[in-house]
Formats: structure tokens, sequence, C-alpha cells
């Protein structure tokens, strides 16, 4: 086993910090990093996260020469051009568009289950917003529509950024949103995540968090 030369600053229920992970189990190279776990929330931070990511948000990745890298797309980016198998991301041509608006869209369903988690959760109950959540989860639920009815194919054809964001999502929103009911509206969409969630990839990195 060789010794991590980067340091992944986590969260084991954030599905933007899974998307990295998944991907850096899916190219090889997990055992190139450290997981550094962090305790945040939109009102509590993390003093090293903060020296490297002044917007304190996770995942951030710390290489060796100390350089760190922030959001999970950049992360994401960089890491798969640091190995020699098929790219995750398409270099170039009208698939790298389509597979990134894709991998968009996966990161918007995220935005919105996380936003929505910490509406009902984090929010003291006589400050919380119920059209606010109802939005966030519309929100969700159209784009799981339009997966489901416009890009199944496409998802099923590889398993790259674009398949691993949506499959990252799907398993956030069972985590914290579970009551939400996409498989009897996406059933589609359910038999693909069932058999993707049997990767290795998926496995090491469910979280197991309550
Ligand atoms: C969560 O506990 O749901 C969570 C933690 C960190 C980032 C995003 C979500």
């Amino acid at each position: 086993m060789s010794t991590p030369s980067m340091t992944l600053f986590h969260a084991a229920a954030s599905p933007f910090v899974r998307k990295v992970r998944v991907l850096l189990h899916e190219t090889g190279q997990a055992e190139r990093v450290a997981l550094h776990p962090v305790d945040l929330s939109p009102i509590k931070t993390d003093a090293e996260l903060n020296l490297g990511n002044p917007a304190g948000k996770i995942p951030a990745l710390r290489l060796e020469d100390g350089t760190v890298l922030h959001d999970s797309r950049v992360i994401v980016e960089f890491l798969d051009h640091q190995h020699v198998g098929n790219p995750l991301i398409p270099r170039e041509g009208p698939a790298r568009w389509r597979r990134l608006t894709l991998a968009s869209l996966a990161d918007a369903i995220m935005d919105a289950a996380v936003v929505a988690r910490y509406e009902t959760f984090l929010r003291p109950e006589d400050k919380r917003w119920t059209p606010w959540v109802d939005a966030q989860q519309d929100k969700i639920r159209r784009a799981l529509a339009h997966l489901e009815d416009e890009h199944l194919a496409e998802l099923a054809s590889v398993f790259d950024v674009a398949a691993i964001g949506v499959a990252c999502a799907l398993g956030y929103i069972d985590l914290r949103l579970p009551d939400l009911g996409w498989r009897e509206r996406q059933p589609n969409l359910a038999a693909w995540y069932a058999e993707v969630s049997q990767r290795e990839s998926m496995l090491k990195t469910a979280p197991s968090v309550a």
C-alpha cells in the first residue's frame, strides 16, 4: 500500500465528497488520498479547511505541494487527468458538453437536497419555511423525471462523471430525504441505480451516518 500524497477534506454524508471518492475508486487512485474528516454546517466551520478554502466548503483536496483545489467539479477534473485509464470526463467534442451538463444537473439535485435537509433539520422549527422546502423538492422531482424520460440510455452507457454524479445524488436523497418516493415515479432510474449501487466504488463510499 502506497503512502497517500493528497488529503481530502470530507464529511461522510456529503454527496459532493462522495462523487470525488467514487471517481477515486473508479480510477484506481483511492490510496493516493488520505481522508480528513470535518464537521461542517452552514453555521459551523473548520479552521484548517478555511486556510485552503476560505469559503469553508467541502470537498477540498490538498495536494502534496500544499495547493488546495475546490470545489468538486474542479477536483474531479483534476483527478481525471491523473490516471491512465479511460477518461471519466470526455476530453473534447459534443460528448464532453453533454456529459458535463448531465453532471451539472446531478450537482443541482444534490444542492437542492442539501438545502432541503438543512432547512428541515438544522433551522429552528419556528423559522422554517415550508414553501422553500417544497420548491427544492419540486426541483429534484423535475430533474429526476427529466433523467428518466430523456437520459436513461445515456446514463447507463458508461459509469463516468455524469453517472457517478446522478448515483451520488440518488444515494443522498435516500439518506436524507427518504420519503420523497422517487422510485415509484422513476422505476427505470431506480433499476439503473440498484445496479450501479453494487459497484465496488459505490459500496466502499456508502455513507454510514445516522
Ligand atoms: C449532511 O449531513 O447531510 C451533509 C454534510 C455535509 C455536506 C452536505 C451534507
